[in-house]
């Protein structure tokens, strides 16, 4: 069937998205960003892709992350969202902040993986073709390579965008130190570092603990958390058991073996508070890493429309009693 002419809701900016400022820059971002690492592969439908990325897109939602090796397959979520570039948002390539990322395992051979300049530019390359732009408006160093001098990666980086392939340059990843030295060697050679981009949620609070988030403020970035809902395991999704269509059934990057009975009670004590602050406990867990202004955005990930829209409800309530974070700590600190 041939899709219906898309054009953007005229009220996408006053969905009631709201945008924060990535460090010093002259970026704002919305406070949920959409990401593509596990749903919009070739192994996924793709009219349920497209519906996902418009949806979003109507809601206000105008900062969609990918990598290079996002799919499943590798590069197949951005060949997904050059489609849906090509066949509807093309017109709106200006509103849109689109981002990927070279650092993983990507092609076989030396070249195809980690931090060398050979790499993150071929890489890059690749990537405009298959999401058929000429710039993405960021482009990251998925990860901190200790066999490559962080010199040869970060120069990298300002060649890409002095390039014009990348607007803007950003990390992810990266250790305290390994962050210190990129954003030093970026600002010196006058291209700031947008944002590292950090896994950070109630479960999992490494940017706290690695003073991550001071140091990106204290550099003028921006913080950026991905995987806010630990994958799903912050949801409703598993609390009667694994559905067969969920991220755990799939067993790869979040083990079905750690969806234990113990996590599963401290699950349902989390669902009841959000329950009891209006919430559902997707929605609580966006809140609670938003609660922080040193978080730019979130990025969340999603599996169908239902799901994105119940996150985006999350940013209608950010605040937090003390009463409420001592019962979060309890259960997931
Ligand atoms: N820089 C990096 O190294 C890195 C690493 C990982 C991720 N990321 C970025 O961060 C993005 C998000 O990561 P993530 O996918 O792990 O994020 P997440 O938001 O923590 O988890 C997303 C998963 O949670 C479930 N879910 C989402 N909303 C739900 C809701 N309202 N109710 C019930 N279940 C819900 C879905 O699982 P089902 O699919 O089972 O339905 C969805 O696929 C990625 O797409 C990528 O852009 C970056």
């Amino acid at each position: 069937m041939i899709n219906p002419v898309y054009s953007a809701s005229e009220d996408r900016y006053e969905a009631g998205m709201k945008y924060r400022r990535s460090g010093n820059s002259g970026i704002m971002l919305p406070e949920i960003s959409l990401g593509l690492w596990q749903n919009f592969g070739d192994t996924a439908p793709l009219a349920r892709s497209r519906e996902m990325l418009l949806h979003a897109f109507d809601k206000g939602v105008c900062h969609f992350d990918l990598a290079n090796n996002y799919g499943p397959s590798y590069g197949s979520a951005e060949s997904t969202f050059g489609k849906v570039m090509q066949s509807d948002l093309h017109p709106y390539r200006d509103e849109l902040f689109i981002s990927t990322k070279a650092g993983y395992d990507m092609w076989p051979g030396p070249y195809g993986n980690l931090g060398s300049r050979k790499y993150l530019m071929s890489s890059l390359d690749q990537s405009l073709k298959r999401m058929k732009l000429d710039y993405v408006d960021i482009f990251y160093s998925h990860r901190f390579d200790p066999d490559t001098p962080l010199q040869e990666t970060m120069q990298a980086l300002v060649d890409i965008v002095r390039s014009g392939k990348a607007l803007y340059a950003g990390i992810s990843n990266y250790p305290h130190e390994a962050a210190e030295y990129a954003y030093r060697y970026l600002a010196d050679h006058d291209v700031p570092c947008l944002l590292h981009q950090v896994k950070y949620n109630m479960m999992h609070r490494v940017p706290e603990t690695a003073d991550l988030l001071e140091q990106a403020k204290e550099a003028g970035s921006g913080l950026i958390a991905f995987s806010p809902l630990a994958q799903g395991l912050l949801t409703d999704r598993y609390l009667n058991g694994i559905p067969s269509d969920s991220r755990a059934a799939r067993d790869f990057s979040l083990k079905a073996s750690t969806i234990t009975p113990e996590l599963i009670e401290k699950i349902q004590k989390l669902t009841a508070l959000a329950a009891e602050r209006g919430q559902s406990l997707a929605q609580m867990a966006l809140a609670w890493t938003l609660k922080n202004d040193l978080v730019t955005s979130v990025i969340v990930g999603a599996s169908s429309v239902a799901q994105l829209d119940n996150n985006l409800a999350a940013i209608n309530n950010t605040e937090f009693t003390t009463e409420e974070l001592n019962i979060i700590d309890s259960l997931t600190k």
